[in-house]
């Protein structure tokens, strides 16, 4: 709970207190009764002690709620002779005479109904469990199905939009050091970009993320042939991808929001055997992180590779390049790639290459020498084993600090190397080569064709299952 929820809640509590003492005021009170008259001190003979007997009494009753008018106070004779008879009963029958006066009952009208409002307020939490989630019609397919973006947002105030399209990150606000929020995912305003345009902005990759050598592979002994959907290999999934399905949508969860898709990848799509059955949760959490979880289960063998593409900029999406953003990865290895970006099946250490990230580096420090065409960081770096984090990015102007964790064996550093100024993104925002990076947390590239590679077969019986986590703070 953060401050201004507890403030909130005290405020709140004040309320009520205060309407309960106001209303005890104007309330009509039981009378108070005083007891005068003669006491007559006797010899009880039958019980042999002394008693105290009333041989005559007054009793008065002072009501508050009686109007001067109604004469104050009210005495009434009464022939008691036991002052065991004026218990609670025998009182009873003396009600009030007294009517509430007017202006005491519109008051208390008026306290009723404030007090009525301020309950009804406090039915509904201060960050409303409903607006966690909040959903909006993003559009339609080429199809005609309406896709629908979800925003969730945290107590703090980060928030995260999902599509149904892709299962994709759409927006993501996140506060600088002062508290201002900045959007920093690229991304799209509309959802039609994103069916032809979109470089994978923010979108779940599957089935195989990354490369496969000219789009083949054996897998019990038999070949299996997927698109070659980039120069020649297969990249993301093939040509319809994942990311160019609807998934389905289900809220899972407010506190924290939680979002899951799902979605069954037939048997034999893209040239992938087995159908699968996959779900990807996405959670922010009261602690400023953006959570996903992959599930899939299979029944046939076949290789998955499943992850997220979003395209991060701590300075905010558009604004500059990720040059001077200090990157740190806990890799002592990556795999090299030839010129078409595919796995040579080498380990290499990073040890005095521009890929040694394990210290700490402005992005743009060692670039112009990593070569390639074009120029920049696109590479799946081996995950040291039992490192607190796999990587983290910090931004100085703005004092974002990403931090990633994840279970999975490799995560592939893209420098936004083939973004090129020719996509004009969310808010006219014009996105020039390196103005974003992405980390995938994945298994190695084309590590079907790699036996030394950790594998990436799921057979029927085995649950596929993986998470990964973005955290943000200020530094
Ligand atoms: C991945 C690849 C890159 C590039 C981007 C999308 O990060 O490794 O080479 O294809 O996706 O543009």
């Amino acid at each position: 709970m953060n401050f201004y929820l507890l403030r909130g809640r005290l405020f709140r509590g004040f309320w009520l207190f205060d309407c309960h003492l106001l209303l005890s005021l104007t309330q009509r009170r039981s009378p108070t009764f005083y007891l005068t008259g003669n006491k007559n001190v006797t010899n009880n003979t039958q019980s042999s002690s002394l008693s105290h007997v009333f041989t005559q009494m007054n009793v008065t009753l002072f009501d508050p709620s009686c109007k001067k008018s109604e004469g104050l106070p009210q005495s009434q004779r009464l022939g008691v002779d036991s002052v065991a008879q004026m218990d609670a009963a025998f009182l009873n029958k003396f009600p009030s005479q007294c009517t509430l006066s007017k202006s005491m009952k519109k008051m208390r009208f008026e306290i009723v109904a404030i007090c009525g409002f301020v309950l009804g307020a406090w039915a509904i939490p201060l960050h409303a469990d409903s607006d966690a989630i909040v959903s909006k019609p993003f559009g339609k397919t080429t199809a005609g199905e309406p896709i629908t973006l979800y925003t969730l947002t945290n107590d703090k105030g980060m928030s995260v939009s999902l599509m149904d399209y892709g299962a994709t990150v759409v927006n993501l606000l996140v506060s600088d050091r002062t508290g201002k929020l900045d959007d920093i995912a690229l991304g799209f305003e509309s959802a039609e970009p994103y069916f032809t345009k979109s470089p994978y902005f923010g979108a779940t990759i599957g089935r195989y993320g990354n490369r496969i050598a000219k789009g083949t592979f054996q897998l019990n002994g038999e070949a299996y042939h997927i698109p070659t959907n980039n120069n020649g290999n297969s990249l993301h999934g093939g040509d319809i991808g994942f990311d160019k399905h609807m998934w389905k949508a289900e809220t899972i969860g407010t506190t924290p929001p939680a979002i899951r898709f799902t979605r069954t990848s037939p048997d034999g799509e893209e040239g992938y055997p087995g159908s699968l059955d996959v779900a990807v949760t996405f959670t922010l959490t009261d602690k400023n992180q953006l959570r996903i979880s992959y599930k899939a289960t299979t029944d046939k063998p076949t290789v998955l590779n499943l992850t997220n593409h979003t395209y991060f900029n701590l300075a905010g999406a558009g604004n500059g390049t990720v040059l001077g953003q200090v990157m740190t990865i806990h890799a002592k290895a990556i795999t090299p790639v030839d010129s078409l970006l595919i796995p040579t099946g080498k380990i290499q250490e990073v040890e005095g290459t521009p890929w040694d990230f394990r210290k700490g580096k402005a992005i743009g420090t060692d670039i112009q020498a990593t070569g390639g065409n074009p120029i920049g960081y696109d590479h799946n770096f081996v995950l040291d084993k039992g490192a607190t984090y796999a990587a983290q990015v910090y931004e100085p102007a703005s004092g974002r600090l990403m931090t990633v964790t994840t279970d999975q064996p490799g995560l592939q550093f893209y420098s936004g190397n083939f973004l090129d100024g020719t996509l004009t993104g969310k808010g006219g925002k014009v996105y020039p080569q390196y103005s974003a990076f992405c980390l995938e947390s994945q298994h190695f590239p084309d590590s079907p064709n790699h036996a030394n590679f950790p594998s990436t077969v799921l057979k029927p019986g085995d649950v596929y299952k993986s998470t990964t986590t973005y955290s943000f703070e200020n530094k």
